[in-house]
């Protein structure tokens, strides 16, 4: 039997079999009002508003990690001041307690979290203001949030104490994102945190903020203005009569829920991942899902009053503003070196590059940070003009500054942007001015990514 054990109160039977468990402070899980107020003060203007419904989800979706046995994971808002990235986590964190309480806000160490996050194990955290962390420390807090277990640590006679471990969602709000940040702290941000917190930007792109309908309010502010007080009226009802269902339907109906949840998850998932996507797209892609499948899940339940449907859509538009502002399906790094290497041939293409040809080479001006050498050839059989470049093997490390510089030359082989000497070499031999025959990368930078450049001779 499962039961979801509340700091103040068991819902089902507490057994031995109990799975979804929280900590001990009650601080954060008040109720205030009646679930039919919160559905009419709160929840319905959360229809046709993607981040609402979104970030309204969320606290449904937490209990399902354990059910489902899937990874936590967070979400971050990010976007200008006055937004409304406040008032979305007001209106999510009212679905479990007094929003006062239930956001908790950043400035802490990554060490400190740990009893907050064992606290909110099998729910929601909502953290306010990531940019108020310690910059160095975003990092190891995001880890540490979605990772689930705290430092082993010792009592005060030398032996280990029970390690806290918690599987939770988690939201946090910033006005940068993850990667600006953390660049504040001189610190590079790893695909491993990007992909446990995913970088939702806050403005729905209607002029409105965070909003895309604004149900009859004068403006953005209005409405934020409405949640506030609103949620400071009505919490913390939603989240108990939707533990009622679902313990119950755990305890009675188990299978028929599995079979309803996988459904949700699995519509989600064929609608939100393109073909071709790599792993972590569709890591993060099933986080979106578990969100709507927890806001689908709320609705069917009758708790959240929206229509069936439009927790996932909420959960999809800003899934794809996280894929749209990721640069799409491409694996994160290798997006990132692309960009690099194109930057970096826009800016330097001409000044650091010693020209060979006719007439370039007559105009030749003096070249003083040399990075190798470059000419204009004739592509086949379009007959536009292009220029590849040699970089020499030494350089090559700098253009790839911040990668592996083998990982990255085989990745740039791969999309055609170099090309070897045809014996499974990413680099070449080949004889230059004053050089002699060395070592380079044979570069075509204006190659689209994809395909190997057999127009252009080499
Ligand atoms: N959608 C909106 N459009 C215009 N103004 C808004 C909007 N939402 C909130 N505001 C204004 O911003 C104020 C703060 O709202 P909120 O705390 O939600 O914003 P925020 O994005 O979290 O801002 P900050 O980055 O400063 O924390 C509100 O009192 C209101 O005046
Ligand atoms: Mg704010």
């Amino acid at each position: 039997m499962y039961a979801y054990v509340l700091p103040d109160a068991t819902i089902g039977t507490m057994t031995e079999k109990v799975i979804l468990k929280q900590g001990a402070d009650a601080t954060g899980y008040e109720t205030s009002g009646t679930l039919a107020e919160w559905r009419r003060d709160v929840a319905t203007y959360c229809i046709n508003n993607s981040r609402l419904l979104h970030i309204t989800s969320i606290p449904f979706a937490a209990p399902l990690l354990g059910i489902l046995n899937k990874e936590g994971g967070g979400f971050h808002i990010d976007g200008q001041s006055s937004e409304g990235k406040t008032s979305l986590e007001y209106v999510g964190a009212s679905v479990i307690g007094n929003p006062d309480n239930t956001i908790k806000p950043m400035n802490a160490t990554a060490n400190s979290f740990e009893g907050e996050a064992a606290n909110s194990n099998d729910a929601v955290m909502f953290l306010d203001e990531l940019g108020e962390a310690p910059p160095e420390q975003i990092g190891s807090i995001i880890y540490k949030l979605a990772g689930g277990k705290g430092r082993g640590r010792a009592d005060q006679h030398g032996n280990a104490k029970a390690r806290n471990t918690w599987r939770i969602l988690f939201v946090t709000t910033g006005e940068t994102d993850l990667e600006t940040m953390m660049k504040t702290g001189n610190r590079k941000t790893f695909a491993g945190q990007s992909l446990r917190l995913a970088n939702i930007p806050a403005n729905a792109g209607t002029g409105n903020g965070v909003y895309e309908t604004l149900h009859d309010h004068p403006g953005g502010a209005a409405l934020s203005e409405h949640f506030r007080k609103a949620t400071q009226k009505q919490h913390g009802t939603a989240f108990r009569e939707y533990m009622t269902h679902l313990v119950n339907d755990l305890n009675t109906n188990e299978t028929d829920l599995h079979e309803r949840l996988n459904s949700y998850i699995k519509n989600f998932l064929h609608g939100a991942v393109p073909p071709g996507a790599d792993g972590q797209v569709f890591r993060v892609a099933s986080r979106f899902a578990i969100v709507a499948a927890g806001g689908e899940l709320a609705s069917h339940y009758g708790v959240t009053g929206w229509p069936e449907g439009d927790a996932a859509w909420g959960a999809l538009t800003c899934f794809n503003a996280w894929l749209d502002r990721r640069g799409g399906i491409g694996q994160a790094e290798i997006t990132k070196l692309l960009d690099q290497i194109e930057a970096f041939f826009d800016r330097n293409g001409e000044s650091c590059f010693v020209a060979l040809d006719g007439d370039e080479r007559k105009n030749n001006h003096p070249v003083n940070d040399r990075y190798g050498f470059r000419r204009t050839v004739d592509s086949v059989p379009s007959g536009e003009k292009t220029t590849e470049y040699f970089v020499l093997s030494t350089r090559f490390k700098d253009i790839c500054a911040n990668f592996d510089y083998r990982w990255a030359a085989k990745q740039l082989a791969a999309h055609g942007i170099i090309r070897g000497d045809g014996n499974g070499k990413n680099s070449i031999s080949k004889m230059l001015p004053g050089m002699g025959k060395i070592r380079c990368y044979h570069f075509f930078p204006g190659v689209d990514n994809g395909g190997l450049p057999d127009s252009i001779p080499f």
